[in-house]
């Protein structure tokens, strides 16, 4: 049994997905989240900016005493894994790409959409990795920059969420031959009723809920899971917005949990 908690980050409040998975599915498991709202979105910066950033957090939460890390963002996922597992080699550190493209290709999907943001399209890490389990996979992607800033701004459940979806997947959808589509960002799964009632034939797959499948795996074959415990939750995040602080409580709210703003040097 391991107690201590497990901690999520990313880019702003998409991970919130993430864990909400996890309380689900293994509500003793108490987690630190950090999300960087000061400096979201990382979808649109470079690679040596995001792996500054994440480097930052996962050693701030690597001082907190995490027993495991999931990093809760597609683009970090893909820009920096394999360094922030080189830093930190002695924490189990997982990404939200590997455990998608395992399910995907468990599946047999033939034919799989991706949407994402840019950083994460531009690096073809879910081609390149579907293709090398099924080099005969036809992938389609998708970048869709303007939806993580406004869910961050709690547009959540508007009709302008809907016509940008619209505006970005129509075509997308229309001239493609896909039925299986993967929400390859954390804050996707926010917006999945408008994709659903858009476009209902296609099958959705969410990076937020794989990952957490998988490590739940982990937790229990290397007898980590948590027991009955007092910890509270804690959520961090580099700016105090409004939309960070509604949608946690919003989510968590049957969760004993405290919000905290904590920021870094430099
Ligand atoms: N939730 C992050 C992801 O999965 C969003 C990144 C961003 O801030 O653009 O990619």
């Amino acid at each position: 049994m391991d107690n201590r908690p497990i901690g999520f980050f990313d880019s702003g409040l998409g991970g919130l997905t993430s864990v909400l998975e996890l309380h689900e599915k293994l509500p003793h498991e108490k987690v630190i989240y950090f999300g960087d709202t000061a400096r979201t979105p990382y979808g649109s910066k470079s690679p040596e900016t995001i792996r500054q950033f994440a480097s930052q957090i996962v050693d701030y939460l690597v001082s907190k005493n995490v027993k495991m890390i999931i990093i809760a963002c597609n683009t970090v996922t893909a820009m920096a894994l394999d360094y922030l597992r080189q830093c930190h080699p002695d924490v189990p550190i997982y990404g939200v790409i590997g455990p998608t493209v395992r399910k995907v290709s468990k599946d047999g999907c033939a034919k799989v959409g991706i949407i994402a943001t840019k950083a994460t399209i531009s690096s073809g890490v879910y081609s390149k990795k579907l293709k090398a389990i099924n080099p005969d996979i036809e992938t389609y992607s998708l970048a869709c920059p303007a939806l993580v800033p406004l869910i961050e701004e709690g547009f959540t459940h508007t009709e302008i969420m809907e016509k940008t979806v619209a505006y970005y997947m129509d075509d997308f959808v229309r001239n493609n031959d896909f039925d299986n589509l993967i929400l390859g960002c954390t804050h996707y799964p926010l917006i999945s009723e408008h994709i659903h009632k858009l476009y209902p034939e296609l099958r959705l797959y969410s990076s937020s809920a794989e990952v957490v499948n998988e490590m739940s795996d982990y937790l229990s074959e290397n007898d980590m899971l948590a027991g009955a415990n007092e910890y509270i939750d804690r959520y961090y995040a580099s700016d105090l917005s409004d939309n960070f602080i509604n949608m946690t409580e919003l989510l968590f709210k049957d969760r004993d949990s405290k919000i905290k703003l904590v920021k870094f040097e430099g």
